[in-house]
C-alpha cells in the first residue's frame, strides 16, 4: 500500500469494539475529531459529559453533541457524570445519542424513570460504576440494562492509571446482569484502556473498549492503536473464554430458518418479541422471479444470538418448516 495512503475503511471482524472517547482530542476542533475518528476506524464515539459537581470537571454537553450530531455517522455512546441525569435525558436523546449510560452512584428516584425514559425512545441505556462502587449497587435496575460500564479510573479526567484489581473484579461478573438480554448486551470498560491491557479485557468479556488517552498519543498511528487493541481483545477472549476458538464476528448473520412469507413473518415478529432482531430474505433457493407469496424466505439473525434463538425458537421452527416443506 503506497505510504501515507489510509487503507479504506474496513468493516472490523471479531467481537470486541473500540469507542473513542474524545475528551483528550482537541476541545477547540471537536468536528475534526469525530471525523478523524471515523476515518482512522473507530466504531463508536464515547463522549464524557460532566457537570463539574458529580465529578470535578466541566466537558461539554447536549448542545455540543447535537451540533457533532451531522458530523459524524458513528453512534454516539454519551456517558453522563452528571447529578441530574433525569432533569437532562431528553435533551441528550434529542442531540441524538444512540446509547447513554450514567452513573448508579446518583440519587436513587432518578435512576429506573430515566432508563425507561431511553429505552422508550429506542436507544440503549446503561448505568456505570465507580471503582469503589460494587457490582451489586445494579441489580434493582437489571432488567431494565442494555449496558454495564465498569469504570477502571475515578471518572473526571482522562490519562489516568488503568486500575487492574477492579477490572478483575467486576468485568467478567458484569455479565451476569445482563443474563436477561437474548442480544445486544453490552459490557463497557472505561478508563485507561489500552494496548496492555485489552487483552487481558477481552478475557473477561469485555464488548466495547472505550479508550482516549491511548488513541490522541502525539505521533501514534490512531488506526492501527484501534485495530491492535481490538485483536487484543479477541485473542484474550479466544483463549481465556472460548476454548481457543477465535469469536464469532460480532456483525455476522446466519440463516436461521427457510420458510413461505406468512411463516417467516410469524417467526420473525416471536424472535424479536424476545429482544433478537430478524432480517426476512428471498431465499435464493427458489427462481428469482418467483412470485413474492409464493416463495420461501430466508429468517437472518446475528450469529452470537444463534443458539439462544435456537434453543428458544427451535421447536416452533421446526413446527412450521414439517408444515411447509421448502
Ligand atoms: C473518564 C472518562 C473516560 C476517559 C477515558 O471520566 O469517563 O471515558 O475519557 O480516557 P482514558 O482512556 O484516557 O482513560
Ligand atoms: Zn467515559
Amino acid at each position: 500500500m503506497k505510504r501515507g495512503s489510509k487503507p479504506a475503511r474496513q468493516v472490523p471482524l471479531g467481537r470486541a469494539r473500540v469507542a473513542a472517547s474524545i475528551l483528550d482530542a482537541d476541545l477547540g476542533n471537536l468536528a475534526h475529531a469525530v471525523k478523524r475518528v471515523e476515518r482512522e476506524g473507530g466504531d463508536r464515539i464515547h463522549l464524557d459529559v460532566m457537570d463539574a459537581h458529580f465529578v470535578p470537571n466541566l466537558t461539554f454537553g447536549a448542545v455540543t453533541i447535537k451540533a457533532l450530531r451531522r458530523r459524524t455517522r458513528l453512534p454516539f455512546d454519551a456517558h453522563l457524570m452528571i447529578s441530574e441525569p433525569g432533569r437532562y435525558i431528553d435533551e441528550y436523546l434529542d442531540a441524538g445519542c444512540d446509547s447513554i449510560t450514567f452513573h448508579v452512584e446518583v440519587s436513587a428516584e432518578q435512576i429506573e424513570p430515566t432508563l425507561r425514559r431511553v429505552r422508550e425512545a429506542g436507544r440503549a441505556a446503561g448505568l456505570a460504576l465507580r471503582p469503589g462502587t460494587p457490582l451489586a449497587a445494579l441489580e434493582p435496575y437489571r432488567e431494565l440494562l442494555d449496558i454495564v460500564m465498569v469504570m477502571t479510573v475515578e471518572p473526571g479526567f482522562g490519562g489516568q492509571a488503568f486500575m487492574e484489581d477492579v477490572a478483575r473484579a467486576k468485568v467478567l461478573k458484569a455479565r451476569d446482569l445482563l443474563t436477561h438480554k437474548l442480544h445486544g448486551g453490552e459490557v463497557h470498560v472505561d478508563g485507561g484502556v489500552n494496548r496492555d491491557n485489552a487483552e487481558l479485557l477481552g478475557g473477561f468479556g469485555a464488548d466495547i473498549l472505550v479508550v482516549g488517552s491511548a488513541l490522541w498519543t502525539k505521533g501514534r498511528d490512531m488506526g492501527r492503536e484501534i485495530r491492535l487493541i481490538r485483536a487484543l481483545a479477541d485473542e484474550g477472549y479466544q483463549y481465556a473464554l472460548n476454548d481457543g476458538v477465535p469469536p464469532i464476528p460480532r456483525d455476522k448473520l446466519v440463516t436461521f430458518a427457510t420458510l413461505p412469507r406468512a411463516e417467516a413473518r410469524t417467526l420473525r415478529d416471536e424472535i424479536e418479541a424476545a429482544g433478537i432482531p430478524v432480517l426476512l430474505f428471498r431465499s435464493a433457493a427458489d427462481p428469482p422471479d418467483m412470485d413474492d407469496g409464493q416463495r420461501h424466505w430466508d429468517l437472518l439473525l446475528p450469529a452470537a444470538s444463534e443458539a439462544a434463538a435456537a434453543e428458544r425458537f427451535g421447536s416452533p421452527r421446526a413446527g412450521r418448516e414439517r408444515k411447509t416443506p421448502a
